[in-house]
């Protein structure tokens, strides 16, 4: 197997606040970054579309990027796609390569920032009537509270640039307001989202003290380290040369004038048609 960078996929600009806090911990490593931005949300589309817009992402990966590893850096096709493609799609298709989400990872280590074991869950709608981080968390912390909340709109609040605006201040307030209500012992509100962290300065600003607000970007790319440490065959199909490559199948100036905010520093995106 030729060695290739790691693949990286969001529905569009998320995913890029993952893929920041991987290049920090590997920074050697190849990635190839792509934002189905033309596609863009996927928080409210069914499983069905989820799954075949993923899966198309995921065979580019394979068959024209030749990656042998994909993250999906989306909790919403991590939720509604990453199942099937793992147990239907890889066995067939692509045996040796391997597909990983952030929910898991996410789900495995969350209820260890909890004192009172009361945890709140804020996603996009798909994410939280996918039930997803409820099964998880369940496996590995059956002592937690797990309370949902879908947040409506702050995924266009981000995308369109409204996050330090009156409007953002009422719609995050409102939906915290609500997750609290549900359980006023919460002490731990996973932001699970990729786009969430981007909001982060007005979450904690309307949060009572005793409540943190946690991103996942540092819990998934601890996770990725651990995953290649426990692989050293998939390790070593991995390119370091520290290269960085960004596709989006959206307008790729749109890409780089709004990409920033979310990785953390400029970048150069390609287009992709996908057909
Ligand atoms: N990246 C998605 C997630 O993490 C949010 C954006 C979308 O709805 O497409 O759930």
């Amino acid at each position: 197997m030729k060695a290739s960078p790691i693949g990286v996929f969001d529905s569009g600009y998320g995913g890029l606040t993952i893929l920041s806090e991987m290049v920090k911990i590997l920074p050697q490593y190849d990635f190839i970054y792509l934002g189905d931005n033309a596609r863009a949300p996927y928080g409210d589309k069914s499983f069905e579309t989820v799954y075949q817009q993923t899966l198309q992402c995921v065979k580019w990966f394979f068959d024209e990027a030749g990656c042998n590893l994909v993250i999906l850096a989306c909790n919403t096709a991590s939720a509604k796609a990453l199942r099937t493609i793992q147990q239907n799609d890889l066995p067939l298709l692509y045996p040796d390569k391997r597909v990983l989400g952030v929910i898991r990872p996410t789900a495995e280590i969350i209820g260890t920032f909890s004192q009172t074991k009361h945890i709140g869950v804020l996603g996009t709608a798909g994410t939280i009537s996918s039930m997803s981080y409820l099964i998880e968390m369940g496996k590995f912390f059956p002592d937690c509270t797990v309370s949902q909340e879908a947040c409506q709109g702050w995924v266009s609040l981000v995308e369109e640039n409204k996050v330090h605006t009156a409007e953002a201040d009422e719609l995050v307030n409102q939906h915290l307001h609500a997750i609290l209500q549900k359980d006023p012992e919460i002490d731990t509100l996973l932001l699970a989202c990729t786009h969430y962290p981007l909001l982060m300065d007005t979450i904690s600003k309307h949060l009572p003290p005793q409540v943190k607000a946690i991103s996942q970007g540092e819990i998934v790319a601890n996770s990725l380290v651990d995953y290649l440490n426990r692989h050293p065959e998939m390790n070593a199909n991995c390119s370091k040369t520290a290269e960085l490559r960004f596709f989006t199948t959206g307008n790729e100036e749109d890409f780089n004038n709004h990409a920033s905010q979310f990785f953390g520093k400029k970048l150069l995106s390609e287009h992709l048609e996908l057909p």
